[in-house]
């Protein structure tokens, strides 16, 4: 494997015609890390990731693998193993040869290519299925081939653009499984674009959170999934109540929120005045006496839990998982953790 210490985007951008599909976009990856890009459809993940693998050109700025300048190669010198959404496999060929092929690309000896695609099979699992073609296989089969042909090459760098969105849910769990168990015994450096916080969270050791072609946070799951630093990260990350409040300092990153008789204290940049404070439907805490009115509506059952509509006296609706039963106009009362509210000020808002 070529080693690397590190791969920097300084300032990338792309443009499509007038549209900035990528805007300035700084990050640096180091060796053996897993990051993931997320972020809605179309905020230009794609774009990124294509761009890092060569099969698009910047419109400005600079890619560098340690102090070599690689945007200007063709995606063949860059190396990168790359793992799409739709496999990309040939279908004329067996699994032992899709794996193989990279290897006879690069004139690698006929035994040592024999050795290492068995120890490719046997990583992802196939060995018995070696002799199949593509279309023989099922759905996460075919993927793990092509997670397999990727990781074959010992690339410094393994590209993933949503590998698993074409799989069912349970496959899908599996799967990331299986990518983060072969991304640790291969000592790779992965980055992985998704859509679904859940498989950025249980896989990445850093993300990237994106949108509208901009980097709007980067840091660690724990990180992200705590302390969105804004409202519309705050959002994706599964903030789902988002209550117009008034706002006052209450200490050194502490803010107390109210509205409509519901006290808080949230965690913020102590904005003063209109404000916003956002909270996850799992950290609404039922209560026996403390805390605001509200009223049960629609109850949705969820297996686990149930999630409910909480309509508060003056008709605003808060969603709150419970793992009690709830009925539908049965009077409850409920409160929000201090440490699980985020307080974000009005201009956070109209993001
Ligand atoms: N080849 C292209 N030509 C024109 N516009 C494009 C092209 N590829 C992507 N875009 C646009 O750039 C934006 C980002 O796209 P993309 O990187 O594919 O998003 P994502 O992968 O996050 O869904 C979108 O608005 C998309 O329509
Ligand atoms: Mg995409």
């Amino acid at each position: 494997m070529q080693a690397f210490q590190e791969l920097r985007l300084d300032h990338i951008s792309r443009h499509f015609a007038n549209h900035a599909a990528l805007r300035e976009l700084d990050l640096t990856i180091r060796a053996g890390e897993f990051i993931s890009l997320l972020g809605p459809s179309g905020c230009g993940k794609s774009t990124a990731l294509n761009c890092i693998a060569g099969l698009l050109s910047l419109t400005s700025g600079q890619i560098r693998l340690d102090n070599k300048r690689i945007d200007v190669l063709p995606p063949e010198q860059r190396g990168f193993g790359m793992v799409f959404q739709n496999y990309a496999l040939f279908p004329h060929m067996s699994v032992r040869k899709n794996i193989a092929f990279g290897l006879e690309m690069r004139g690698v000896g006929r035994a040592e290519v024999a050795a290492r695609v068995e120890k490719a099979l046997k990583l992802v699992r196939l060995d018995n299925l070696g002799e199949r073609l593509p279309g023989q296989l099922s759905g996460g089969q075919q993927q793990r081939v092509a997670i397999a042909r990727a990781a074959v090459i010992e690339p410094p760098l393994v590209l993933m653009d949503e590998p698993l969105s074409n799989l069912d849910a349970k496959l899908r769990i599996e799967m990331r499984h299986e990518i983060r168990r072969l991304h640790n015994e291969l000592g790779l450096t992965t980055i992985y674009v998704t859509h679904d916080q859940d498989e950025a969270l249980s896989l990445s050791d850093r993300i990237v959170v994106m949108r509208d072609g901009v980097k709007r946070q980067e840091g660690t799951p724990e990180e992200l999934y705590a302390r969105p630093q804004t409202l519309d990260v705050a959002l994706f990350m599964g903030f789902r109540n988002v209550l117009e409040v008034s706002a006052h300092p209450a200490g050194p990153g502490r803010v107390r929120a109210e509205t409509a008789g519901l006290q808080m204290e949230g965690v913020g940049e102590a904005p003063v005045g209109p404000a916003v404070a956002a909270f996850r439907p799992d950290d609404v805490v039922l209560t026996d006496g403390d805390g605001l009115p509200a009223q049960v509506g629609q109850v949705e059952y969820c297996g686990r839990d149930w999630l409910a509509d909480l309509r508060l006296p003056d008709g605003r609706v808060v969603l709150a998982r419970s793992h009690l039963a709830l009925n539908s106009g049965e009077a409850v009362r409920f409160t929000v953790p201090a440490d699980r509210v985020r307080v974000f000020s009005g201009d956070a808002a109209a993001a």
